[in-house]
């Protein structure tokens, strides 16, 4: 006999917990996601730009990069033929700098090869530099709605606890699997034919009984919201995000609030605050630098990383590793081949970098005649305002003084 009505995972009334969980997921999603600038576009160069910033970087960091960036470089072509210092400067303070450069090399390549525009096909996405398999798939997911998977820390996290997967994550296999599961899910919310901010169906099957449930009420506010409907494959893999970030968190996980408590294998075995079961982090080295503040005329002696370094490309106060017990005089004078007539301390910074726990120790120097490094330069506060400073070396900039009104020089050796 053939089946006259077709077969809908919204329309079976026993669902597979998978289909389940992704029409739970989805209409959670359609009624808590947070408004955040990258969401109201489906512009796959805005989101490539938001998901490039948000790799190691915390979403309410990001938000101001992402619209100041979005307004000064709107385009592929725009990006593509930014100055170094300009993107520098709009990505100062996100750190990891080797992300904007790819981002450039990448779009560079657009215009080499696909006509300017962004491509849709997953393997060309993928094939860019600074581009991922984490990456592509959210790009293709949200900008095209297609049923790419995503694997992110947030979503290691959903579904470790979801299926009791205590494995360690990161483990081939077990991650192997994790993006199969990711895979799935993506998959069950592509073949959903309904948007679920407009669907009853869905509201049925995800476990909504009257006309006052709460969840298809949110979700029908959500359709008034400014904000663009989503695909379901966008909307699905965004929702794995946001449920990471908001209620599946690393510590007190807010297991009351979850739509998909009552399928989670960790919460019936209370184990959600032991997964994901990550391996131990590497130990941590203590490492401690000087740099001298060096004044002349109303100039600081700065430098430029060289390329190829870490925060290369980036400007900085003349500064040194410290040998283990060297004062900073005795360093003083080593690195500016004469000894300084004052040195006072400045500002103490501590910031981590990969694995190592960095103390930065700041000092005026006053030096008879100091000429600059071979990489120096002497430049106002005006001047070193524009440039894309580290964030440690930004915050000593910051404890001496705002610029100077008469500051018109272009930036130059002098
Ligand atoms: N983290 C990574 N991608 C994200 C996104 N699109 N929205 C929020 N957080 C994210």
């Amino acid at each position: 006999m053939r089946h006259l009505m077709p077969v809908h995972a919204t329309h079976t009334p026993q669902l597979a917990t998978k289909e389940k969980l992704v029409a739970r997921l989805l209409f959670w999603f359609a009624a808590h996601a947070r408004d955040l600038p990258w969401r109201r576009t489906s512009d796959p160069y805005a989101v490539w730009v938001s998901e490039i910033m948000l790799q190691q970087t915390q979403v309410k960091t990001v938000i101001p990069y992402w619209n100041r960036w979005m307004r000064k470089l709107p385009t592929i072509q725009s990006a593509a033929k930014a100055s170094p210092a300009k993107l520098h400067k709009l990505w100062e303070g996100l750190g990891y700098y080797t992300r904007v450069r790819n981002l450039q090399k990448a779009a560079r390549q657009m215009l080499a090869q696909h006509d300017g525009k962004f491509p849709e096909n997953f393997a060309a996405v993928l094939a860019l530099p600074g581009i991922g398999r984490y990456t592509a798939g959210a790009i293709c997911s949200i900008a095209f709605d297609q049923p790419t998977p995503i694997l992110d820390g947030n979503v290691i996290r959903v579904l470790t606890r979801l299926y009791g997967i205590t494995t360690n994550p990161r483990a081939q296999k077990t991650n192997s699997r994790l993006w199969q599961l990711a895979g799935e899910l993506v998959h069950h919310a592509s073949r959903i034919t309904h948007h679920v901010t407009g669907s009853r169906s869905i509201a049925r099957a995800a476990g909504s009984k009257g006309a006052d449930d709460p969840i298809r009420l949110m979700a029908i506010d959500h359709r008034r919201s400014p904000q663009p409907i989503l695909g379901n494959c966008s909307a699905l893999n965004q929702s794995l995000m946001e449920l990471g970030a908001l209620l599946c968190t690393p510590r007190s996980p807010d297991c009351a609030g979850c739509p998909v408590n009552q399928l989670c294998v960790a919460r019936k075995q209370n184990l959600q605050e032991k997964l994901p079961k990550l391996a131990k982090p590497s130990k941590t080295t203590a490492r401690r630098f000087i740099a001298f503040v060096v004044e002349r005329n109303g100039r600081l002696l700065v430098r430029q990383r060289p390329a190829g370094t870490l925060n290369g490309h980036l400007w900085e106060f003349p500064n040194l590793e410290t040998p283990a017990g060297a004062t900073p005089r005795q360093l003083a004078r080593t690195f500016f081949g004469r000894a300084p007539t004052k040195l006072e301390p400045l500002a103490t910074l501590k910031h981590s970098i990969t694995r190592y726990r960095i103390t930065l120790e700041a000092f005026r120097a006053e030096l008879p005649n100091a000429h600059p490094q071979p990489d120096g330069k002497w430049l106002t506060r005006g001047q070193l305002h524009k440039l894309a400073f580290t964030s440690a070396h930004k915050k000593i900039l910051a404890r001496i003084g705002a610029p100077s009104i008469v500051s018109a020089r272009p930036i130059g050796r002098h």
